[in-house]
């Protein structure tokens, strides 16, 4: 077979113009019965040496810990009640070298003012030198920001998101089935970094978004890569804010879940972006890592706005479901995304060195 390298995608676009070249539904349409090109596993090499070169050193683990320990102190003092849990990236095995460490302090105090101990936890750790401290009371999930100077790490913490604790343990349960959704997950965000489209306050997508977006995509596959863990006989339940947390958690009994898959890495980036720009339902479809399926945005009473969640991109929250992680794309940054998505699955068809090409970061220029 002839490979053609007709790329499309464009750089350097006017910042006005990014999101106006969208495909066409005909365009789309056609794309999806394209086959994947040949010498696609040829680049799994290159792919894993990403991967491997975001995977943070042992040592930022020690003094992530380090850290931890500290605070635990600090907060002990005058809190003895209270523990400290680690979560998001740095506790789910999704987080790349240098991230910030997200914590959580949990008080169980049936009315605990958040504000108030935010308050109080700023002052604590600003009079133990601890740097950059900052309360934000005001933001949708509360937190208190500082950076340790000893081990340079920034942290964030927040106060009862067990929630938080509880999705980081599903997606670290998750990536302990198939390695391959650590390395997808990676490199998918790692392109997501580069291109700008990582940034709820500018409307794309959260990191957490991204990962679950991974993890459908595995459970999509035939044979499928990873299971559906919340809809096997539970093993591990919780019930925190009122939500029932259940789900099959010993999975090292599923270490060969994904063996009759033989996707490469390379194949899965490809299908991933393939699947987001070609294949994806978004007037109708709800992804959903609980049931291991779409589901339909009816069902859901998601198919109009409400306030400012507009569903243009439909995320289930795995636990929390009648939240859409997907709730802060607005009309304009849907364009981008989709756009990107676009852009990446054709650079994954058609381009000679799409290691290179997929990260080149996106750069906005004005003229
Ligand atoms: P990086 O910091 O980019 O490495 O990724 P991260 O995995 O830490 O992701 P992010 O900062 O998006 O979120 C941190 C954690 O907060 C996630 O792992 C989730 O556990 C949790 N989280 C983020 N957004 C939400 C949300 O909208 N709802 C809930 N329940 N949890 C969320
Ligand atoms: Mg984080």
């Amino acid at each position: 077979m002839k490979v053609t390298y007709s790329i499309n995608y464009q750089d350097g676009r006017s910042s006005d113009s990014r999101g106006n070249q969208l495909l066409s539904q005909r365009a789309r349409t056609f794309k999806r019965q394209m086959m994947c090109r040949r010498d696609i596993d040829s680049f799994s090499v290159p792919f894993l040496s990403i991967y491997e070169s975001l995977i943070p050193p042992e040592e930022e683990k020690l003094k992530q810990n380090q850290l931890l320990g500290l605070l635990e102190k600090l907060v002990c003092k005058e809190w003895p009640m209270a523990r400290l849990y680690l979560y998001g990236s740095c506790a789910s095995s999704f987080g790349v070298s240098k991230s910030d460490i997200d914590v959580c302090l949990a008080i169980q105090d049936a009315d605990v003012d958040k504000s108030k101990i935010i308050m109080k936890l700023a002052d604590i750790l600003q009079s133990d030198n601890l740097q950059n401290v900052q309360a934000l009371t005001r933001a949708r999930v509360p937190i208190v920001k500082l950076m340790d100077p000893v081990t340079g790490i920034s942290c964030d913490i927040c106060i009862n998101n067990l929630l938080a604790v509880v999705n980081t343990k599903l997606l670290r349960d998750y990536a302990n089935i198939d390695p391959r959704l650590r390395q997808l997950a990676f490199i998918i965000k790692h392109w997501a970094k580069s291109r700008g489209v990582n940034e709820t306050y500018h409307g794309t997508l959260s990191s957490y978004a991204y990962v679950l977006m991974c993890v459908h995509f595995l459970q999509q596959q035939r044979p499928a890569i990873l299971p559906c863990l919340q809809g096997m006989n539970p093993t591990y339940s919780v019930r925190v804010d009122n939500v029932d947390c259940a789900f099959f958690d010993q999975v090292e009994k599923l270490g060969h879940f994904g063996r009759h898959n033989k996707d490469t890495i390379a194949h899965l980036v490809w299908g991933f972006f393939f699947y987001w720009a070609y294949c994806h339902d978004y007037a109708n479809s709800v992804i959903s890592v609980r049931t291991g399926s779409t589901i339909s945005k009816r069902d859901k009473d998601w198919t109009r706005r409400i306030g400012n969640d507009r569903h243009l991109i439909c995320i289930e929250d795995p636990f929390e479901t009648s939240h859409d992680l997907g709730r802060v794309v607005d009309k304009r940054s849907i364009k981008v995304l989709r756009e990107e998505f676009e852009r990446a699955a054709d650079i994954m068809q058609y381009d000679p060195n799409p290691c290179i090409k997929l990260f080149e970061p996106y750069v906005c220029s004005s003229d």
